[in-house]
């Protein structure tokens, strides 16, 4: 893979790098694995991250100029990662300019407890504003385990399905595994991302057994099209 889609690489800024200088650390070692282009997308969550265009473009400032001291030949920018609670739907209703991919790709999560609360219409007013959404890491839920039908549904729904790379490796449970690889296997995929936030996460991606796995899902590239 040449371009990540889905991280929290911005330092300082939500539960992903603390600090400039960890986000370089990462970087550093990606980069020498192969991975050259980054799009971060820090969370934008009511409870927890508020974050916005500022916050964001400040961070991704304060990386880029470190990346460019360093010397280090990658392509870096952001978006986010937004939840979709009743914050974003305040956003969207006040008109705000969403942090999208590439143009209109806009990046969402559900809350892992239950899914959000009339999602119909949430998506419909998303699309009804141009935007494109993706659902990240449809796997990582529990409460579609039981119902892998419902994967098709969020598609039906105008989704794009993002899965993460290490949910293959088990690293969030055999469960998430499970739903991984029967996504794979359904070609229900459309993206793939890191969502990588701390040094667990960078240690399990280049782990040879877990490059292993994903040469076995994806052959020998995995690319975004974006
Ligand atoms: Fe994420």
């Amino acid at each position: 893979m040449k371009k990540d889609m889905h991280s929290h690489l911005l330092p300082g800024i939500d539960d992903g790098s603390p600090d400039v200088e960890t986000s370089i650390d990462y970087i550093r070692r990606l980069s020498d694995a192969g991975l050259k282009e980054y799009i971060c997308t820090p969370h934008i969550f009511g409870d927890m991250f508020r974050n916005n265009e500022q916050t964001i473009h400040d961070a991704l400032y304060r990386l880029r100029n470190a990346i460019q001291k360093e010397g280090l030949d990658v392509k870096i920018s952001a978006a986010a990662e937004y939840m979709l609670d009743d914050y974003f739907m305040d956003l969207l209703r006040s008109g705000t300019k969403f942090l999208t991919l590439n143009g209109s790709y806009l990046l969402t999560e559900f809350p892992f407890s239950i899914p959000p609360f009339k999602l119909e219409e949430i998506t419909f007013e998303i699309h009804n504003l141009n935007y494109q959404p993706i659902l990240a890491h449809p796997e990582r839920y529990a409460y579609f385990h039981r119902k892998p039908e419902t994967y098709s549904r969020m598609k039906d729904l105008g989704f794009l399905l993002q899965i993460n790379l290490l949910s293959l490796t088990g690293q969030y449970g055999k469960q998430v595994r499970n739903a991984a690889t029967y996504l794979v296997r359904q070609g229900l995929v459309d993206l793939v991302g890191t969502d990588l936030h701390h040094e667990g996460h960078l240690e399990m991606l280049l782990n040879p057994r877990s490059q292993k796995i994903f040469k076995d899902n994806f052959g020998d590239q995995i690319l975004n099209d974006f």
